[in-house]
């Protein structure tokens, strides 16, 4: 495994003209996101050494590096997911890369589902906490010593400066955000009424098949996370509507125009580390 992520690393430092602080990710239908990116280059998963494959409808599966908003960084568009038959390890072999490329921040946007009740679809939520019920754990296995420790604090998996920074720009570009706990499950069948219901009363807001692996390792390896979601389609479990994908992916292209030029302003501003 370490040995993997180190040959990836090297791969694509010998690509890379400047180091990157910032790792993104996105999914589903969210793709227009990294197109405002400067990029120095931009290569297809299947030309990266040890890249698992995109298979999803909606995911590009391309690795851009380059400036934006004068940053550098990493940015994948397009993330693997459980439901496809990856491993927990597999799923998060991109984050420990980024990592062993220098990134400082993580940061990730992909679709949900909404279970507020107050929440519209289109919304955009900014993560303060999840639940991890994908019934797996990306950390399982000898730890890897040189990312971190074996039982990490989650405490504060998603920092509340990042938080903050997240609703100021907001504000200032009249953008509507909403803050919540998303919670994680394994997909791929979206959720029965029922099973809304229980997510809705264990704490979560929204509800996702992405996002939750990479933060753990995310925090493993030290990295501050900013997750931002787009609330594709309304969860209620007294009056469930039919989701289709083509749902999510339209929704999700819809809000791309403002969550990006949010993004832009967020990495702008995010302070140096
Ligand atoms: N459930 C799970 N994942 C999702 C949903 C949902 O309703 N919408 C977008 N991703």
């Amino acid at each position: 495994m370490l040995e993997k992520i180190r040959e990836t690393a090297d791969f694509l430092k010998s690509r890379i003209k400047h180091s990157p602080t910032i790792g993104m990710i996105t999914g589903t239908g969210l793709g227009s996101l990294t197109e405002r990116i400067v990029t120095d280059f931009r290569l297809p998963y299947e030309e990266i050494p040890n890249f698992p494959k995109s298979t999803v409808e909606g995911h590009r599966g391309v690795l851009a590096a380059g400036k934006l908003a004068g940053k550098s960084l990493i940015a994948l568009e397009g993330r693997f997911h459980l439901y496809e038959g990856y491993s927990p390890q597999e799923v998060t072999f991109p984050v420990r890369v980024m990592a062993s490329l220098g990134v400082k921040y993580l940061l990730m946007s992909s679709a949900a589902g909404g279970l507020n009740p107050q929440f519209e679809r289109g919304d955009l939520m900014v993560l303060t906490d999840h639940i991890n019920l994908k019934g797996t754990n990306p950390l399982i296995g000898p730890n890897l010593d040189e990312f971190g420790p074996s039982f990490p604090d989650m405490s504060q998996a998603y920092p509340p400066d990042l938080i903050r920074l997240a609703g100021k720009e907001a504000v200032h570009l009249g953008i509507l955000i909403k803050q919540g706990v998303y919670v994680g499950v394994l997909g791929p069948c979206l959720e029965t009424p029922a099973e809304t219901r229980f997510l809705r009363m264990i704490g979560a807001d929204a509800v996702g098949m992405s996002t939750v692996s990479q933060a753990i390792v995310g925090v493993h390896c030290g990295l501050k996370i900013l997750a931002i979601v787009v609330i594709t389609n309304m969860n209620l479990p007294d009056c469930m509507g039919k989701t289709s994908v083509a749902d999510i992916i339209d929704a999700s292209r819809q809000a791309g125009p403002a969550l990006s030029d949010l993004w832009e302003r967020i990495i702008g501003n995010l302070p140096d580390v």
